[in-house]
């Protein structure tokens, strides 16, 4: 595949293009300038958004860029990739009051074009099924941020996800239970199932932008880009895509030594 003229410089070619920098901090500043730099070229993007502790300070420096005057989200689409099942949005542990606090509420993206899986659903099925055709009557995501879970899921496509999966119920792995158990604040357990866009949904993205920080998350990033494809590893299955960008630390990229820059 060509290097696409639109393409941050930086990015070793091939087998994947990935970024290696040295803090967490630069990490998240250059996606964050990744994303300005479409919203800015096409302000009515479809981003598709993700959540953890990852993305966090890439929202805080978009947030720095809307209050700056130099971002301007009125425009732009967001789909979520997850959600906890069982929650409202309201409930403070849910991805919805995540996505409010460190974005949307202190920018200027339009309700109207935010979309967020309900969690409370009284029909999955139905829900999941709505999700997809809002996302392509959309026109589809341009950009898909996601983070990795450390057992190399994305979204919460957990090991063995089929690579054809769309928006579904599943059930949380025990690593991802016992890794999100730190991030919640009004519950005493994990809620044990979630609803997320399926692999099929993030590979049909235009572009995917795969940020990790952190030596926790070195042993599936250098599955993911190093081993052949396999549902083992969710996240290897980016390598049937033509355009991902892997934002690394040095933690993240330790075990790939051939791709560091
Ligand atoms: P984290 O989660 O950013 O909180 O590490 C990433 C993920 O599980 O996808």
């Amino acid at each position: 595949m060509n290097r696409p003229s639109s393409q941050p410089s930086g990015f070793s070619p091939r087998p994947a293009k990935v970024l290696v920098l040295d803090t967490s901090a630069a990490v998240a500043q250059a996606v964050a300038s990744h994303i300005l730099s479409k919203v800015k070229k096409s302000p009515a993007s479809v981003l598709g958004l993700a959540t953890g502790e990852t993305p966090k300070p890439v929202y805080a420096a978009l947030v720095a860029a809307y209050r700056a005057g130099e971002a301007d989200f009125s425009r732009t689409t967001t789909f979520n990739l997850d959600e906890y099942a069982g929650l409202a949005d309201s409930h403070p542990d849910s991805f919805a009051a995540y996505m409010e606090r460190e974005l949307f509420g202190a920018t200027n993206f339009q309700p109207a074009r935010v979309h967020l899986l309900k969690g409370d659903a009284a029909d999955m099925g139905e829900e999941a099924v709505a999700y997809e055709t809002a996302i392509a009557a959309s026109g589809g995501i341009d950009v898909q941020l996601l983070g990795i879970g450390s057992n190399g899921h994305i979204g919460f496509n957990e090991p063995g996800a089929p690579s054809s999966s769309r928006t579904r119920l599943v059930e949380l792995s025990p690593s991802t239970l016992e890794a999100n158990l730190s991030s919640m604040t009004a519950l005493g357990a994990v809620p044990r199932q979630a609803i997320t866009m399926g692999m099929a949904t993030i590979l049909d993205a235009r572009e995917i932008i795969l940020m990790a920080t952190g030596a926790r998350k070195a042993e599936a990033v250098a599955k993911a880009i190093l081993q052949d494809p396999d549902i083992s590893c969710p996240a290897s299955l980016l390598s049937l895509h033509p355009n991902v960008y892997w934002y690394l630390d040095h933690d993240a990229a330790s075990l790939l030594d051939n791709a560091r820059t």
